[in-house]
């Protein structure tokens, strides 16, 4: 494993760290998520493929501890997605919190009130962002924000074009995004729900620290230019690189097209 500290010419915003591959990053961000936990951290999760080994490894520490020590861990857990589609209930096997009640809550015995995310299925799904942002709020923010890569530079749902101070709300997504997730619903990319609720840009950028994770050879473009161009509306993920206490973890593959360090 290759750690590469701020880089000189051209500078990387952050803190990058290089994983051989995709099992490696996941140890690296399980063992950052154990931490946060460690220390009573709000976390911000996220969803996605890239996160499927790391909450494999997280599963793995956390399980191997010791009933005494695991159990008042789990009891303090409390973390905020980033984001659910519109239209599907929590026991839609395509939605988000059926992916986070599989991925961690049912095998973690969590109690539901721990892990948040938007309501899907509420009457008024603009109401239901603006509940949301102030849930998150009312908990103090998020402490550690896990955020994965979209292939068109989105983060969360975040869609091109977005500024820096987008708030949570409801939005529709992008072709290019309703593509991309389709092997979740049949691999119909019409399957897909064509409106999501997502924290913004503004609750993103407010988390006390950032920690991206890609992998994958198909993310190395995206990637170079989320951090290496200046930001722009058009790679919502670049606005990442204003945050102060930026952490990348990537594996070889995704670092392909940056600079070499
Ligand atoms: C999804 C989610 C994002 C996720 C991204 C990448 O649509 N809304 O939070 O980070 O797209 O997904 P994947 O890890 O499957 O490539």
């Amino acid at each position: 494993m290759i750690t590469a500290p701020l880089l000189p010419s051209p500078p990387l915003p952050g803190h990058l760290l290089v994983a051989a591959d995709a099992a490696a990053a996941a140890a690296v961000v399980a063992e950052r998520l154990e931490q946060a936990l460690q220390r009573g951290a709000v976390l911000g999760l996220a969803t996605g493929r890239t996160m499927e080994p790391v909450y494999a490894a997280l599963r793995g520490r956390l399980l191997a501890l010791a009933p005494a020590e695991r159990a008042p861990l789990l009891a303090r857990w409390r973390s905020f997605n980033l984001d659910e589609y519109v239209g599907l209930a929590a026991d839609h096997p395509g939605s988000f919190a059926a992916f986070m009640r599989q991925q961690l809550a049912d095998p973690l015995a969590l109690a539901p009130r721990c892990l948040q995310l938007p309501d899907g299925v509420a009457a008024d799904p603009d109401q239901e962002a603006r509940r949301y942002a102030a849930a998150l709020q009312a908990a103090g923010g998020i402490d550690l924000q896990l955020l994965g890569l979209g292939s068109n530079g989105h983060v969360g749902f975040n869609e091109p074009p977005c500024g820096p101070e987008a708030p949570c709300r409801c939005l529709e997504l992008s072709t290019a995004t309703r593509r991309q997730n389709a092997a979740a619903f049949g691999g119909d990319p019409a399957a897909v729900p064509a409106w999501a609720i997502t924290l913004g840009t503004a609750e993103i950028l407010a988390a006390r620290v950032l920690l991206l994770v890609v992998t994958g050879e198909a993310k190395a473009e995206i990637l170079r230019r989320t951090l290496l161009e200046p930001p722009c509306p058009e790679v919502p993920a670049s606005w990442l690189q204003r945050h102060p206490r930026l952490q990348v973890v990537v594996d070889r593959a995704a670092a392909a097209a940056l600079p070499p360090g």
